[in-house]
């Protein structure tokens, strides 16, 4: 970046999973690395933002000159997404949230018990991209949508439906999305596209941060 199209502007990044604990030793997870978000954060941070990254459980250092809050359940990240989205211009969701959680977590590790099936209750997470959509004031939004199929029709969908202004589509399957250094991505807004094609996370995620620039500056008449 030349020119450093973010200069002055603030970001909010998520990234990796979120963990629903069970009960002092077990969770329930997903195989997010936050590779992604984390290259959004530092592509970001290139474009000349003031970033703050509220990452999920992962082992993944810290990109320089970025801040960062960790959390752990998808209601953590909701509630520090929501206190950092104050005074933010842009959101770029990039964590697989949790959609569901465990209605009560135990105290104590739980028990086997005598062969009969353990039964796990599970309470729906709120959609904490979505309920930045209906902030007043709310900072530019832009989703990813991780598919096995049908990616344009799914991925525009949950645009519309999330009321978000932007969204990153890929496609994941054995050896493609999750765990793995390259990725490819469809972008998609409400009267238009792009397509990146396959490239390492930390490449994609500069052309990602571009294209949002461009749209974030275009809605505010830049
Ligand atoms: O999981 P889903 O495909 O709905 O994710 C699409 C987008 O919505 C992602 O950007 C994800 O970070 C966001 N999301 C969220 N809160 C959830 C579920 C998803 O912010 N509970």
């Amino acid at each position: 970046f030349g020119e450093q199209p973010l200069r002055g502007r603030r970001v909010l990044v998520s990234a990796g999973p979120t963990y629903e604990d069970i009960d002092p030793v077990r969770f329930i997870g997903n195989r997010s690395s936050g590779r992604m978000g984390f290259a959004v954060a530092a592509a970001a941070r290139d474009a000349g933002a003031e970033v703050t990254l509220v990452a999920g459980p992962v082992s993944l250092p810290t990109p320089a000159g970025v801040t960062r809050i960790d959390v752990r359940s998808a209601r953590d990240m909701q509630e520090a997404v929501l206190k950092a989205a104050r005074g933010s211009d842009i959101y770029i969701g990039a964590a697989a949230v949790g959609d569901y959680r465990p209605v009560d977590t135990a105290d104590h590790k739980l028990k086997k018990t005598d062969g009969s099936p353990l039964r796990l209750e599970l309470a729906e997470n709120p959609d904490i991209i979505a309920s930045l959509a209906s902030l007043p004031d709310r900072p530019f939004l832009v989703g990813f949508a991780a598919e096995t199929k049908e990616l344009a029709a799914y991925a525009q969908d949950k645009m519309l439906r999330k009321g978000i202004d932007m969204i990153a589509a890929n496609e994941v399957g054995p050896g493609r999305g999750f765990e793995v250094a390259e990725n490819a991505l469809q972008l998609y807004w409400r009267d238009g596209g792009a397509a990146l094609s396959r490239m390492p996370k930390t490449e994609l995620a500069r052309r990602l941060v571009a294209h949002i620039a461009q749209r974030f500056l275009a809605g505010i008449g830049t």
